[in-house]
């Protein structure tokens, strides 16, 4: 088997990198939600949840680049267009005008929930199939945040 030239096998790089591909799709569609929940959120939690979506989504900013970087890094380009995020993304687009806050705390602990099993399924791929230690380290960072993030979330909505 082929060997690239950070020493791993071609051909299981190529099925992780579409996985990774898949996980950046799901992650931009997860990003403009909560750029709508930001917009949108209103009542008496605004001043909290506003900056707390603020935060979310610079975080979902910062990680969808760092897929993309890895993507390159191992050889291939990143899905661009929201074309393609919407084609393969599992995480659905919602409408977040005249959401409740209640409901938009639901539909971002939702999506990390999916990103949480897509990123465990990376982990596996890269670490059984793969040999690619490097992109499970980098993952693994992106699972322990949403993990934390969700305990908070689920503090702060008691329904939860
Ligand atoms: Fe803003």
């Amino acid at each position: 088997m082929e060997v690239n030239e950070i020493g791993l096998k071609d051909k299981p790089v190529i099925e992780l990198v579409d996985h990774i591909n898949i996980l950046l799709a799901n992650y931009q569609i997860h990003y403009q939600k909560v750029r709508g929940c930001h917009w949108n959120v209103r009542g008496h939690n605004f001043f909290d949840l506003h900056i707390k979506f603020e935060e979310l989504y610079n975080n979902a900013q910062t990680t969808i680049d760092e897929l993309a970087e890895r993507v390159l890094t191992l050889g291939k380009s990143p899905y661009s267009t929201y074309a393609d995020y919407i084609k393969v993304s599992s995480i659905k687009e919602i409408k977040t005008e005249g959401l409740a806050a209640e409901k938009m705390v639901e539909a971002v602990l939702d999506d990390f929930q999916k990103l949480i099993e897509i990123e465990r399924e990376v982990i596996k791929n890269a670490t059984e199939n793969a040999g690619d230690e490097g992109t499970a380290d980098i993952i693994i960072g992106f699972l322990k945040f949403k993990e934390k993030t969700s305990w908070m979330l689920r503090a702060w909505d008691s329904k939860q």
